[in-house]
């Protein structure tokens, strides 16, 4: 079947079209057609994502981004006849009222587009920013009207879950990976660290979560006490693999010997904001250190924390590590390390680096795997769902 997906909980845009076959156990995908749009550059001078200022963004580009999916795709077509029907127009209409001044705009635009030879529409309800997530929900209940198609609500942190399902991320080439259950799951991302225990298809349970910020909120803010801009992640390993001699600094590693699975990194942007205070000169070298010292302790806490979390459960047989921090190159490597000499009965999966950052593939993932539950349990698909910020996985 084929899957039209739409991501909007945070800073980008997204959308994919999906092939995808098989049964949950043995699943093949092909990408169609992947656009990501990030608004990255335009939080930045508020050194977060302003969540009304992505919500106008994402109205502004969600009908581009579709045209490029669907044209990239070779399904792109202007539809030959005009509509008439004027019942719809005015349901349609009344759907997109949210989008500010952008409502009329988007149902002139998609008016004209022809019905695509797709099956279902796949979208993001939570977690993220709610302004955001309903711009995204109210352009798919307009699509699935307008093409008379299903429409599956998509939790997007399980999107970052099945993301490993395509390790290549490449277009065009059908690619068949198998998860083997039970599995556990790191994610880390600007908005969430967890540990997450799957022991049945699309049943999830949360054995360990952040106290304060998340991983990638972490970076950001050590980042912006450097003076280097949002998102601060991909600066901070940058910075922190210059560094070269002997280290003297130290930071705290964060809960690392408490006896649960929980994480905490507040304290740790906090030292590293007291050190950085002191100083009475912020060298090149001192933050590269800096630098260096932050991402050793995140490593160090990320690894303890996942370690005892396989500890505890001798008979997990995936480890899965999503969301946009495993784009980190320190954090890839060291969980590499550790299956390779503690745990070598479980298999690593991590998504391809394109598909670790928000995209729309993994949600159209998910959907797909959503569309077998439904159809095995009989289940009408949902219409009437809302966007919910605080989504959790269960
Ligand atoms: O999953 P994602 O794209 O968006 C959220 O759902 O949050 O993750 C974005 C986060 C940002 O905090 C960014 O700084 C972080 O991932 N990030 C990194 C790296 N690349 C992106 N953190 C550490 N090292 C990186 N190389
Ligand atoms: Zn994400």
């Amino acid at each position: 079947m084929r899957i039209l997906s739409i991501e909007t909980s945070c800073d980008e845009t997204a959308i994919s079209i999906l092939e995808a076959t098989g049964t949950q156990k043995s699943p093949a995908f092909t990408i169609l057609s992947s656009v990501v749009h990030t608004q990255a550059p335009l939080h930045a001078e508020w050194q977060g994502v302003v969540p009304n200022l992505a919500k106008r963004e994402h109205s502004r580009n969600l009908v581009p981004i579709l045209i490029q999916a669907l044209r990239e795709a070779g399904l792109f077509k202007i539809r030959e006849e005009k509509n008439e029907n004027n019942k719809l127009r005015t349901k349609i209409s009344k759907m997109l009222e949210r989008e500010n001044e952008l409502g009329p705009l988007f149902l002139e635009s998609i008016l004209n587009i022809a019905a695509p030879n797709i099956d279902t529409i796949a979208v993001t309800y939570g977690p993220g920013l709610e302004p955001a997530l309903w711009t995204g929900i109210n352009f798919a209940k307009a699509l699935g009207l307008l093409w008379n198609k299903p429409i599956i609500p998509i939790n997007h942190m399980e999107g970052h879950i099945l993301s490993v399902l395509v390790p290549e991320g490449k277009i065009g080439v059908k690619t068949k990976t198998k998860l083997a259950l039970p599995a556990i799951a790191l994610l880390i991302s600007g908005g969430h660290t967890e540990l997450v225990l799957i022991k049945d298809w699309l049943k999830y349970k949360v054995i360990g979560h952040t106290r304060d910020d998340a991983v990638g909120e972490a970076f950001d803010k050590v980042a912006r006490i450097l003076g280097m801009p949002y998102p601060g992640g991909p600066h901070i390993s940058k910075l922190a693999a210059e560094f070269s001699g002997t280290k003297k600094i130290t930071f705290p590693r964060p809960m690392i010997h408490s006896e649960d699975l929980d994480f905490s990194f507040s304290g740790l942007k906090t030292s590293v904001l007291y050190f950085v205070k002191k100083l009475s000169e912020l060298t090149d070298n001192l933050k590269k250190e800096i630098a260096h010292e932050f991402e050793e302790s995140v490593v160090d806490v990320l690894i303890s924390k996942t370690k005892k979390a396989l500890d505890l459960n001798p008979d997990v047989k995936t480890l899965i590590i999503g969301g946009g921090v495993i784009a980190n190159k320190k954090i890839r490597a060291a969980m590499h390390e550790i299956i390779a000499t503690n745990f070598r009965k479980t298999k690593l999966l991590v998504p391809h680096s394109e598909l670790a950052t928000d995209n729309a593939t993994m949600i159209a993932i998910a959907g797909y795997f959503r569309f077998l539950d439904q159809k095995s349990k009989n289940k009408k698909p949902s219409k009437n769902f809302k966007a919910s910020g605080n989504l959790v996985l269960k």
